[in-house]
């Protein structure tokens, strides 16, 4: 795939650096220009002749922007780029970089401009659109300090085509370590990804602290998945990475899967379960579907469902609770799911639930996550239900980079690959809010097997939730996020080494 440099994707390469059809003749001025692909694909990028360079920058804000002005000096920073500079563009060595709210109602919420020419000028309605406007800059910034700074004078306007662009880590089977979260949080703020839900609750752990249930996390923190790692969240640190989270412009959407995949609770308050189930012991294995809430005792579970969700709100402020809903058969299932979504909309939020609970009697604006590829989600679309798409056998990150791979593969069992995921299309699903992608973890226990099961495949499921449709071109893909393999480095990720992109070989750049 990139071995052979591909005619469309050398004249998009030169149409980035300014070198337009019959202009050849500025190719010497512009020959040292170094193209800095962007992923997620902007809406509309726009060349125009030469290049910025410079050495210090001066940062101008018109309007309050802490996201993007924290995002911005800290890419500077990183960089060692100094931002006392004054002057502005080529000859001088700095360059004024302008933050600016502007009332301009085609950006939308999210919308953003950036104009790279004597001066860089970033431009949004938002705080959240400027911060955009700054993952765009930092990829197009070297990923390493430089002693001078090079950049292809351009104009972008972009927009994402979904508001939610998000990934589902699976802190239960195996819990994952806040730095690694905190970690995680950074690439997707580079990526533009917005939403990280936590599946924080499942048969093999709890791990968020609840106070006045003590014991769950006592119990059911203290297991996991065979080979897995066990731990909790205490409330204080889940607030701390909300705001780190919000910071970056992401969203963490928590979930509590209820009323099945609750072994870990039913371990720690055995009251929860029915007075006949006699397998109350913390959980280690991969199946699933045994363990369910009591629901024929209303009077047991729902005070624990109120007060468990009351905290989660109180940690939580994203607008969407999860409150699960898979793989349950019970005949009280759809009621449990009825009245477990009225008590979050109750709260003045918004229930989330696997696809299965479309059978239960939901407010329209009550999103359903869709996961298995063949499930009839057409009745809940036609009621108006805004879809989550996170069809498995192109977004379920556990399963291989490659057919092979150790892992999971009941939903596809050649795995997926970079390709197959940049292949799923959602247009077809008319209420969809967004893309996610979902990392289970079963088989997957380290901080450096998450990362190669979730890079490069995040940054395509990036691109799909973010760019038009009609942008999409896994060539031009691929030789964009090759050029972003220096910032993945940079920030640590120990990404697969994905063929496609060539990166088994040692990456060659400073
Ligand atoms: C799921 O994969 N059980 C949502």
């Amino acid at each position: 795939m990139k071995a052979s440099l591909r005619i469309d994707v050398l004249l998009a390469c030169m149409a980035l650096a300014g070198i337009g059809h019959g202009a050849l003749a500025q190719a010497a001025e512009v020959r040292d220009t170094t193209v800095r692909p962007l992923v997620p694909a902007p809406q509309t990028l726009t060349p125009a002749k030469g290049e910025l360079y410079f050495r210090t920058v001066s940062v101008q804000a018109q309007g309050s922007a802490p996201k993007a002005r924290q995002a911005l000096d800290a890419a500077l920073y990183a960089l060692g780029i100094p931002t006392n500079g004054s002057g502005s563009g080529n000859g001088t060595g700095s360059a004024t970089v302008r933050l600016q709210l502007i009332d301009d109602p085609a950006l939308g919420e999210e919308g953003y401009r950036l104009v790279i020419g004597e001066d860089i000028t970033l431009s949004a309605r938002t705080d959240t659109g400027l911060l955009h406007a700054v993952q765009t800059l930092r990829q197009l910034l070297p990923a390493r300090p430089q002693r001078e700074l090079r950049l292809p004078r351009l104009s972008i306007a972009d927009a994402p085509a979904y508001r939610w662009r998000g990934v589902s880590l699976d802190v239960a089977r195996s819990f994952l370590p806040m730095a690694y979260l905190e970690r995680h949080i950074d690439r997707m703020a580079l990526f533009k990804l917005n939403r990280l839900h936590l599946h924080l609750t499942d048969d093999q752990g709890w791990r968020i602290q609840i106070n006045g249930y003590p014991k769950l996390t006592e119990i059911g923190g203290g297991s996991a998945v065979e080979g897995g790692r066990a731990g909790f969240y205490t409330q204080d640190e889940l607030k701390h990475l909300v705001a780190y989270a919000q910071a970056r412009g992401v969203t963490i959407v928590p979930e509590i899967d209820m009323p099945g995949h609750v072994q870990a609770a039913l371990a720690s308050y055995n009251t929860l379960a029915c007075d006949n189930v006699t397998n109350l012991a913390p959980y280690s294995g991969v199946e699933v579907g045994f363990s369910v809430l009591c629901l024929e005792k209303p009077e047991a579970i729902y005070p624990f469902v109120q007060a468990v969700l009351e905290q989660v709100v109180a940690i939580f402020p994203s607008t969407e609770i999860h409150i699960g809903g898979d793989e349950i058969k019970h005949p009280l299932y759809a009621d449990f799911v009825s009245r477990a979504a009225a008590i979050v909309d109750g709260m003045g939020r918004t229930p989330i639930v696997w696809e299965e609970g479309s059978v239960a009697t939901l407010k329209p604006n009550a999103l359903l996550q869709l996961w298995n590829d063949g499930y009839d989600i057409a009745p809940a679309v036609a009621k108006g239900h805004p879809l989550i798409l996170s069809p498995c056998s192109y977004l379920y990150v556990d399963h291989g980079n490659h057919a092979g791979q150790p892992g999971a593969d009941w939903c596809r069992k050649e795995g997926l690959p970079l390709q197959r995921v940049y292949q799923f299309d959602p247009a077809p699903f008319k209420t969809a809010v967004g893309i996610e992608a979902a990392l289970w973890t079963e088989f997957v226990h380290t901080d450096a097997d998450t990362d190669a099961r979730l890079w490069p495949r995040l940054a395509a499921v990036a691109e799909l939730a973010w760019s038009p449709a009609g942008t999409r071109d896994y060539a031009g893909f691929v030789q964009r996020l090759d050029g972003l393999r220096p910032q993945l480095d940079a920030l640590g990720v120990q990404y697969y080494a994905e063929p496609d992109l060539g990166w088994n070989a040692p990456a060659k750049h400073k």
